[in-house]
């Protein structure tokens, strides 16, 4: 079935890249990722995260057409259910896609199991459900540092 994120693929680059670099900029700033580091990008969207982590890394995303712009591993499914095994990843990271998810309380609780110790999340401020999500990353995960940026409210986890 086609995505909104489908429909608008073909423009998404254009319309978005500055603003996602910046946020994965400032991402990379207070980050640790090793080169030998498995990471998984959960809404990676057209892939900006590969060009800026010099690691392993693996973007999930529901859209097909956001997933034939990544020149790396991918794979197409829902944060809601990630067909990877428990502590696989050493970083676990979302940038303005958890309000997108279906069921984000789901989405986030699987990405803290695939994940080990290193995880960001990266919220839309202006979404709705903005709050919830943020008070629900509060009282599954340490947050070691929170960013205000313009767009997102960044969670260093
Ligand atoms: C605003 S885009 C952000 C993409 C990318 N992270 C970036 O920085 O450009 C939101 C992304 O969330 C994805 N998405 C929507 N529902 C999702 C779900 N249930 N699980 C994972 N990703 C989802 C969309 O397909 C889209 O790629």
């Amino acid at each position: 079935m086609k995505t909104y994120f489908d429909e608008i693929a073909e423009g998404y680059e254009e319309l978005h890249r500055e603003e996602q670099m910046k946020k994965l900029n400032i991402i990379k700033e207070n980050l640790i990722v090793r080169p030998g580091d498995r990471m998984l990008d959960v809404g990676c969207g057209p892939g900006f995260a590969k060009e800026v982590f010099d690691c392993n890394v693996t973007g999930l995303d529901p859209s097909e057409e956001l997933l034939k712009k990544c020149s790396f591993k991918t794979v197409r499914c829902e944060a809601e259910d990630i067909p990877f095994p428990d502590s696989y990843f050493d970083v676990v990271i979302s940038v303005t896609s958890i309000h997108n998810f279906d069921d984000y309380r789901k989405g986030i609780r699987e990405m803290k199991r695939v994940g080990k110790s290193r995880f960001v999340f990266s919220i839309l401020k202006s979404s709705k459900k903005f709050d919830k999500i943020k008070v629900f990353i509060e009282k599954n995960f340490i947050v070691k540092k929170a960013i205000n940026g313009s767009q997102d409210f960044i969670m260093i986890c």
